[in-house]
């Protein structure tokens, strides 16, 4: 992986890190407690705002690999917007809100390989470029401009493997200037899986983002492989990577650093602020987009690619999936089942504030990003 304008540590220098924490009894510590009013996780006024914010700036969508060929296409809402993202004939992606120019109708679901768009309602076509191409009686519609009834077109761009959108304004290019790069064009879609929670994004997102929880929430799944508090949290930008070693790390002392590798070794989760994750793991890397729907409700999308050859030994689908199944069996159900149980205790008077401390680095990090945002606490 390149890292472009980005200062993390190297794979040798996180083992070793890693090492020193483990020697210590010590973690990586942030240096300010954090207090995150209650309200901030039900509010409607406040919710709206975190809208605005996910359509004013780049986010991202899909990979890129999810949209591999022309006319491959993904419809979904992002930040209550129906969108349709589509790899046009010139492989540029192209990014439309989905909705006809007729009345209105959504002119894609689910997502799939097309020519072209037909409108279910009365038949209207698009291009995958978003022009209108046809209606159907058009002698009925005097007044319609052809050339100007294409599909309302938004802001897409690919960096890194990754698609990103921003559905309104400026394109805010410079929170670009940290992506990294995490794909090459060879490598594929697995898998995709979404779920739904109702629980606001933000809890779903702080449960990625620390590992003070290990032993005492995922003792049996994740616990009996994972180290417990013992982790590597950086910033880059907006944006935090946290290191979750395996037990198994401990093998690395007696390999040679050269030749070291991290993957299969620890997981490295990259919170792409504010609203994406992307997990490295041993044979492949998930991608999860964590969408709001309401300030209660949230579906997260995960799409899985395979990691490419390493040392000439090309890895399997079947390998690259048992590596997908052991982590969708090592705690996430735990970690989603906080997120819904915390949402129904911010609505009462228990808390006033939530309180994130030293071990939720990354988590005070992201409460930080968001406030400088918004300008207020
Ligand atoms: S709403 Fe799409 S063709 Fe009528
Ligand atoms: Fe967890």
């Amino acid at each position: 992986m390149s890292h472009n304008n980005v200062y993390l540590l190297n794979k040798n220098e996180v083992i070793d890190r890693v090492f020193a924490h483990i020697d210590n009894g010590t973690t990586d510590l942030g240096t300010s407690q954090w207090h995150e009013p209650v309200d901030n996780y039900t509010n409607e006024s406040r919710y709206e705002k975190e809208i605005a914010l996910l359509r004013q700036r780049p986010v991202v969508f899909c990979p890129s690999a999810a949209i591999p060929d022309a006319g491959s296409f993904i419809s979904r809402t992002a930040a209550g917007t129906p969108l349709l993202v589509v790899r046009d004939n010139d492989l540029k992606v192209r990014a439309f809100i989905n909705a006809c120019r007729h009345r209105g109708m959504k002119v894609a679901s689910g997502q799939g390989c097309k020519r072209t768009f037909s409108c279910p309602y009365h038949g209207w076509t698009y291009n995958l470029d978003g022009s209108l191409r046809g209606v159907p009686g058009e002698e009925a519609f005097p007044d319609l401009e052809k050339e100007t009834a294409g599909l309302k077109e938004l802001f897409a761009i690919e960096r890194g493997g990754l698609v990103y959108v921003q559905q309104e304004g400026t394109p805010r290019l410079e929170t670009l200037d940290t992506a990294l790069n995490f794909f090459e064009p060879s490598q594929p879609l697995i898998h995709q899986s979404d779920t739904l929670d109702e629980a606001n994004w933000k809890l779903l997102t702080e449960t990625l983002l620390e590992g003070y929880h290990i032993k005492s929430l995922h003792r049996e799944s994740f616990y009996p492989f994972g180290l417990d508090n013992v982790n590597v949290v950086e910033s880059f930008g907006q944006n935090s990577r946290v290191v979750y070693p395996f037990k198994r790390i401990e093998k690395l002392r007696a390999v040679s650093p050269d030749d070291r590798e991290i993957e299969g070794f620890a997981t490295l989760v990259y919170h792409l602020f504010p609203n994406v994750s992307v997990s490295v793991l041993s044979k492949h890397t998930s991608v999860t987009v964590i969408e709001p729907l309401s300030p209660s409700r949230t579906q997260m999308f995960s799409y899985y690619i395979k990691h490419s050859a390493k040392n000439g030994v090309e890895i399997s689908v079947e390998e690259a999936m048992r590596d997908v199944d052991f982590v969708n069996q090592s705690g996430q159900e735990e970690d989603r089942a906080a997120a819904r149980d915390i949402q129904e205790t911010v609505t009462t008077s228990a808390n006033s504030h939530l309180t994130f401390g030293y071990y939720e680095k990354a988590i005070v990090s992201f409460h930080q990003q968001l406030q400088s945002e918004f300008g207020v606490a």
